[in-house]
């Protein structure tokens, strides 16, 4: 089932979620049902349990191969309980994102650029990866909903916070150079009205 998404300033969106204690269980089953449902709908790289007003440590995410961004990397469709993140570098990088509980806007946010996440799937089975790049992102920000963090509260310079019809900042560094800029979000810039101020057309 679709379910409606929290938006920031809904106090349950800061509140820490709790860990799930049994596995393989019918409403397990019927949580991840809805999480996809409600990400498949609303076109998001992830989603967290606390966005649909379940306070549960449970996110799912994943983008797919995208044939007119061969460089950019999928990250594969992933279903994680009880996750564990460990940075494995001092190493951060800025990096556009948005997110279904702060709908049109778009900010600059530093993540670690490489980590290990281990947790288990909704079975129990275990699961343990080594990431990097955008992978390592979507899921810093996906487990940040667990413990209560929204994007906005991590980022460090509040003047690359914007709207996605006026994205000043973000076209300006696709103008520069789009070699490290999410696919998604050149497509903004493309479809921008007030593109022409950093293009000229
Ligand atoms: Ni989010």
């Amino acid at each position: 089932m679709i379910r409606d998404v929290l938006r920031m300033g809904d106090p349950r969106l800061w509140e820490k979620s709790q860990a799930v204690r049994q596995f393989g269980t019918p409403g397990l089953a019927a949580l991840l049902q809805d999480l996809r449902d409600t990400m498949a709908a609303q076109n998001g790289a992830g989603l967290a349990a606390p966005q649909i007003g379940v306070p549960l440590r449970v996110v799912i995410f994943g983008v797919d191969f995208n044939p007119r961004y061969p460089d950019a990397e999928p990250v594969p469709y992933t279903e994680l309980v009880n996750p564990v993140l460990t940075p494995l570098t001092d190493e951060t990088e800025d990096g556009w994102e948005g997110c279904l509980s702060v709908p049109g806007l778009r900010g600059v946010v530093p993540r670690y650029t490489a980590l290990r996440y281990e947790g288990f799937d909704p079975d129990g089975n275990p699961i343990r990866r080594d990431v990097d790049g955008f992978h390592a992102r979507v899921v810093q920000h996906e487990c940040d909903h667990l413990d209560g963090i929204l994007y906005p509260m991590r980022m460090t310079d509040m003047t690359l916070l914007a709207y996605n019809d006026e994205p000043g900042p973000l076209a300006r560094e696709v103008a520069a150079d789009a070699s490290g800029v999410d696919p998604l979000f050149i497509d903004l810039v493309e479809r921008w009205p007030a593109r022409a101020r950093w293009f000229g057309n």
